[in-house]
C-alpha cells in the first residue's frame, strides 16, 4: 500500500483519511507516513547490502523531529548533525551519542565541548584551526576525540546552485591540494584519534557521476594517506541522494548508488559512512493545507492555500517544485496559480499549474515535503509555526504542536519605553541591561 494513497476518492496517510487530521488538527499541518519512513530507511539498508562495514547517520538538518529521529534510530540509524541543538534533538530522540556524527563549518568551542561531553561518535573536522581546537579541548578532559578531514573534492554536484557543496570556492572542507599536509599535521595532535575522511558534494542529487568522481577522488587520498603511514578505517562519503518531486521525473537511483559504493570501494577496507537526509524523508512527508479563497486572475486564477511561504521555503528559496494534490479530486482538471497568504510575489508553490478544481474550503496537500520543511519554516508574518502530525497505520498523533507567534513570547519592551502607552499589549518592559 502506497503511504499516501487515495482510497473512496479521499486521499489517506496510511489509514487515516487527511480531512480527519486537518478538522482535528487545523491547517497548516505536515503529515508523516510512518510506513514511508521505515520503507526508505530499509531500502536505503537494502541498497547497501554489499557493503560489509557500514554506519549510517540520517542528516538530522533534514527533519529534526524527535518522534521521527526515534522511528529513524530503531531502524539502526545514528544521526547526522550541524549545531549543538541537533545534539540535543539526537540524544532526546534516543539516538546513542557513539552512532552520533558531527558534521558543518562554523562548530564552537561550546558546541565541540557539548558533543565531546556527550561522548559522540565522530567529528567530521572542515578546517584546521577547528581541529586543534578540538584536539585541545580533549586533551583538557583526557580523551583522544575520533575525527575525519572533510575533503573539498573540487567537483561539481550538477545540482541547484545553493546546495552545491564540493566545488573549490564553497565553504565546505579543505581543498584537496592541501589535504595530506593538513592530516599529516592533524593527525600528529595527541588529542585527536584522526581515523579518516569525509566528503559530500551537495544535495538532491540524481546523477550518480559527480558522486562516483568526488568517491575517486577520496580512494586516490586514502592510497596516499596509507602510503605516509596513516592508519584509515573510516570514510564518510556522506548524503545528498535525491529524490523525485515532480511526478514522472526520476530520483537518484539507489540500487544503482547502492551498486556503485561497492564497486568503488571494494579495496577500501574501511567502515563507510552514509548522511542521507532528504532520501530518507522527503516522501514520508505532505504538507496538508486548506483553500482560502479563489482570486480570478490576469492568466490564471490564484487558489490561495493557507500554507505560506513561511511554512515551506523550498519554492521560494530554490525555485523548487512539489506536486500539489487535491485531498477529494474533483476529477475537473484546470490550470491555477497556487499562492500562500504572505506578502511577498514569492510566496508562490505552483504556477500555471494543472491541478483538480477547488474551491474555498477543499484540501490539499504539497507532495514531498518530509525534508527540509517543517525545520525550515519560520514565524514571517506573524504567522504560527506549523502543526506536524505522524500517522503509523492507523495510529495518528501530533509530533510538534502549532505554535503561535505570539506564543513564543522572546520580544521585550526597551526599559526606556511606556507599555502602559501600548493598548492590549502584553509585553512588559525589561529591567535595564546591567
Ligand atoms: N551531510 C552534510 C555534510 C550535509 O551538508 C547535508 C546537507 C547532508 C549530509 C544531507 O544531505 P541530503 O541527503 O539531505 O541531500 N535546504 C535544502 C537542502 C540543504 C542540504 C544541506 N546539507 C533543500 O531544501 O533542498
Amino acid at each position: 500500500m502506497k503511504p499516501f494513497h487515495y482510497k473512496a476518492g479521499v486521499l489517506h496517510a496510511d489509514a487515516i483519511p487527511l480531512n480527519v487530521i486537518a478538522d482535528t488538527v487545523g491547517t497548516p499541518a505536515y503529515v508523516y507516513s510512518a510506513t514511508a519512513l521505515r520503507a526508505a530507511a530499509r531500502r536505503f539498508y537494502a541498497a547497501l547490502a554489499e557493503v560489509p562495514r557500514k554506519q549510517i547517520a540520517f542528516a538530522v538538518k533534514a527533519n529534526p523531529n524527535r518522534a521521527l529521529l526515534h522511528l529513524l534510530a530503531n531502524e539502526g540509524y545514528g544521526g547526522d548533525i550541524v549545531s549543538g541543538g541537533e545534539l540535543v534533538a539526537a540524544l532526546d530522540a534516543g539516538m546513542a551519542a557513539e552512532t552520533i556524527i558531527y558534521s558543518g563549518t562554523g562548530k564552537t568551542r561550546a558546541e565541540l565541548a557539548a558533543a565531546l561531553g556527550a561522548g559522540i561518535g565522530q567529528f567530521n573536522i572542515e578546517l584546521e584551526a577547528e581541529g586543534q581546537l578540538l584536539a585541545s579541548l580533549a586533551i583538557e578532559r583526557r580523551l583522544r576525540a575520533p575525527a575525519t578531514l572533510r575533503i573539498n573534492p573540487d567537483i561539481d554536484a550538477r545540482t541547484h546552485a545553493k546546495i552545491t557543496t564540493g566545488r573549490a570556492a564553497s565553504k565546505f572542507g579543505v581543498p584537496v591540494t592541501e589535504a595530506i599536509d593538513i592530516y599529516d599535521r592533524l593527525a600528529a595532535l595527541p588529542g585527536l584519534d584522526l581515523r579518516g575522511i569525509a566528503v559530500h558534494i551537495g544535495s538532491q542529487i540524481v546523477d550518480l557521476v559527480p558522486l562516483e568522481a568526488a568517491y575517486e577522488r577520496v580512494g586516490e587520498l586514502l592510497s596516499a594517506l596509507r602510503s605516509r603511514g596513516h592508519v584509515v578505517t573510516h570514510v564518510d562519503l556522506g548524503g545528498g541522494l535525491g529524490v523525485s518531486y515532480r511526478s514522472g521525473e526520476p530520483g537518484a537511483d539507489i540500487e544503482a548508488y547502492g551498486a556503485m559504493v561497492e564497486r568503488v570501494t571494494r579495496d577500501w577496507n574501511v567502515t563507510l559512512q552514509f548522511e542521507p537526509g532528504r532520501l530518507i524523508v522527503a516522501e514520508a512527508g505532505v504538507l496538508l493545507t486548506r483553500v482560502t479563497w479563489i482570486k480570478p486572475g490576469a492568466e490564471h486564477p490564484f487558489v490561495i492555500v493557507d500554507a505560506a511561504m513561511n511554512d515551506l521555503m523550498r519554492p521560494a528559496l530554490y525555485d523548487a517544485w512539489h506536486d500539489f494534490a487535491v485531498v477529494r479530486p474533483t476529477g475537473i482538471r484546470t490550470i491555477a496559480n497556487i499562492v500562500g497568504p504572505v506578502c511577498e510575489t514569492g510566496d508562490t508553490f505552483a504556477q500555471a499549474r494543472e491541478i483538480d478544481q477547488v474551491e474555498g474550503g477543499d484540501l490539499a496537500v504539497l507532495h514531498t515535503a518530509g525534508a527540509y520543511g517543517a525545520t525550515m519554516a519560520s514565524t514571517y508574518n506573524c504567522r504560527a509555526l506549523p502543526a506536524e502530525v505522524l500517522v503509523d497505520e492507523d495510529q495518528v498523533a501530533v509530533i510538534a504542536e502549532r505554535v503561535e507567534a505570539s506564543a513564543i513570547n522572546r520580544q521585550r519592551f526597551a526599559p526606556w519605553q511606556r507599555p502602559g502607552d501600548a493598548v492590549g499589549s502584553h509585553m512588559e518592559a525589561q529591567p535595564g541591561i546591567a
